[in-house]
This record gives C-alpha cells, structure tokens and sequence, in this order.
C-alpha cells in the first residue's frame, strides 16, 4: 500500500452494506460493493475492476491466477485502465501509467435506484502521472449492469491529445464456443505478425489463433456470446470510437509472466476506447466521458 493510503482514513468511505475497505491481495487497498443484483471488487492500484458478479452467474471477468498484485506492476485480468496512451511506448509503460498508479478514492454512493457508485481520482502530483496536463477521474457503478465512465478534463491552456482504454477482460467457458458480433464492415489494425489494415468480413468473430485487432470508427455495441456458459454478454459504448480484440493464444500466453499457459481457453478481451487514429485531442477547458455499460444474461 502508498504508504500515504491509510486505511483508517479511506473507511470514511464506507457504507455499511453496501461499500467496504480492506487490504486486499499484495496489501493493496481494496473496495467491494455489494448490491441487491451483484458484488463488485476494485483496487485503487490503477483504479482497477478485477470483479463483478451478478447473482446467479457466473464471474462476468476473468482474471490470471499468475497476476501480480503489486505497486510497481497492472494486474492482468478484470478491467486495466489504459491512459494515456495504448500500447508500448519506448522508454515508458505500457498502455500508460495509469494502470500502475494508485488512485484517491474520492466518494462513494447509493443512489436512488439502488446502484452504487464509487469515484476514483488519478492524483497528479507524482510520476508519470504529474505530466500530465488535466484532471481524470473514474466512476465505477453497480448494479445489475457495471457502467464505467472515465471523465477527461483538460487543465493545460492548449490543446492536449490522449488515448484511452478500458481493457476488458471477460470470463468465457471456452473460447473456441465464443463468437464476438458488431463489428462485421469496420476497418481495423491487425497486430499479429506485421501490422496491416484490414475491414472485418464476419459478422460473427471466432477464435483459433491469436487474435489483436484494433477496430476504428466505430461506436456500435459489441456482443459476446458465450455457448459454453449459454450467456450473452453487450459491451455498450458511449464516446468510444474504438474497440479493441484480443485472445493472446498459445505462445504469447506461454511468454507473459502473469497469465497461465493455458489461460488463454477461458477469456476474451473486448476493450472499449479511443485509440491510434481515434486518439481524443481535448480544446483547453474542455472535457470528454468515456463511458461503458456491460450488461449479460443467461440461457
Ligand atoms: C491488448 C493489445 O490490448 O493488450 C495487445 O492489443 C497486448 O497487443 C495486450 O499484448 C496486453 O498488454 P499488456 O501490456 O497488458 O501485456
């Protein structure tokens, strides 16, 4: 834990029933949310989602047995935040800092409807994170679905461009009974082997080899069905103009240090964002909410 997190002080935030705090795995702080449909896992380390559930279900996120759960390392599984930037960058992290740091746990709620919501701020007064020229701050918000807004505010006086990621991880039966649809007629980056761009001719998207595709321009939802588990899962997009595939199959799982060799049969990251060419480029003053509502359902 940031020993500037005391655990004492973030318990102001709890609510009984509904919202609690404790260390969770590696001592990281950790809040749980429990609501009338489904219990909710985050960790301030990178703002992190790594569960939801709701009740009678499945484990809507799959999350590695070989994650790390440590200050200096993201955490492979449920939902990385990828900001400010997607993908590998020389000399800096991967798919940002933000994942990597540990966020201030701003409020939490029980609204009207019985959701509750917890508010998370990227503090910007240290690291990588003290470079960068705005305001961020991330809702969490649960329920019988789990909405995710990550909320821009550009504090520079110019013009400030970024990307964004809310790098999904999903729970499947078995990835070769998963079919991906939405997406048929989108343009996409093809990352595996050399880099090419290709527009997507299936409407439904299987699995039987690695699979990285970025898919541009486009703000249509994206459904999983899942025939092993018999449930279907929607990926509702609001100001996300990218929406980013990927299963890493059997040698690059065999190459990550945190993801079992044989991981790969049981997830699916579909990961909602604006990135590469739809990167955000934010006017002073201005702000933007990318905003994701994941929903699914059995039978
Ligand atoms: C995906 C990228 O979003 O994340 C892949 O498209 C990458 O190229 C994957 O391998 C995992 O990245 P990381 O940094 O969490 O290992």
């Amino acid at each position: 834990m940031n020993p500037a997190t005391n655990l004492e002080s973030l318990k102001q935030h709890e609510i009984t029933g509904a919202v609690a705090v404790s260390t969770g795995k590696g001592g990281l702080p950790r809040v749980t949310v429990a609501t009338a449909h489904s219990r909710t896992e985050l960790y301030l380390h990178g703002a992190h989602v790594t569960a939801f559930q709701k009740n009678g279900e499945p484990p809507l996120l799959f999350m590695s047995t070989a994650s790390h759960f440590a200050a200096d390392k993201p955490i492979r599984g449920g939902i990385p935040i990828c900001f400010p930037w997607f993908g590998a960058r020389t000399g800096a992290p991967a798919h940002g800092f933000a994942r990597l740091m540990e966020w201030h746990l701003a409020a939490t709620s029980v609204l009207p409807d019985g959701r509750v919501s917890v508010r998370l701020r990227l503090l910007d007064n240290s690291g990588l994170a003290a470079q960068f020229p705005g305001k961020v701050e991330y809702t969490v918000t649960a329920g019988e679905t789990l909405t995710l807004e990550l909320h821009v505010v550009n504090t520079s006086g110019e013009h400030l461009a970024f990307e964004e990621c809310l790098h999904t991880y999903f729970a499947v039966g078995d990835i070769a009974a998963v079919s991906v649809r939405g997406l048929k007629g989108v343009s996409y980056l093809d990352k595996v082997g050399e880099p090419a761009t290709r527009t997507e001719t299936e409407s439904t998207i299987k699995f039987s080899s690695e699979v990285d595709r970025v898919y541009l321009d486009t703000v249509q939802p994206v459904i999983i069905e899942d025939a092993k588990l018999k449930r279907t899962i929607r990926v509702e997009k609001f100001h996300s103009k990218s929406t980013v595939v990927w299963n890493p199959w059997i040698a690059k799982a065999k190459a990550m240090p945190d993801f079992g060799d044989d991981e790969y049969h049981r997830m699916v990251c579909v990961e909602s964002g604006n990135v590469a060419q739809n990167q955000m480029a934010l006017t002073a003053g201005a702000s933007s909410t990318l905003k994701v509502v994941l929903s699914s359902q059995l039978g």
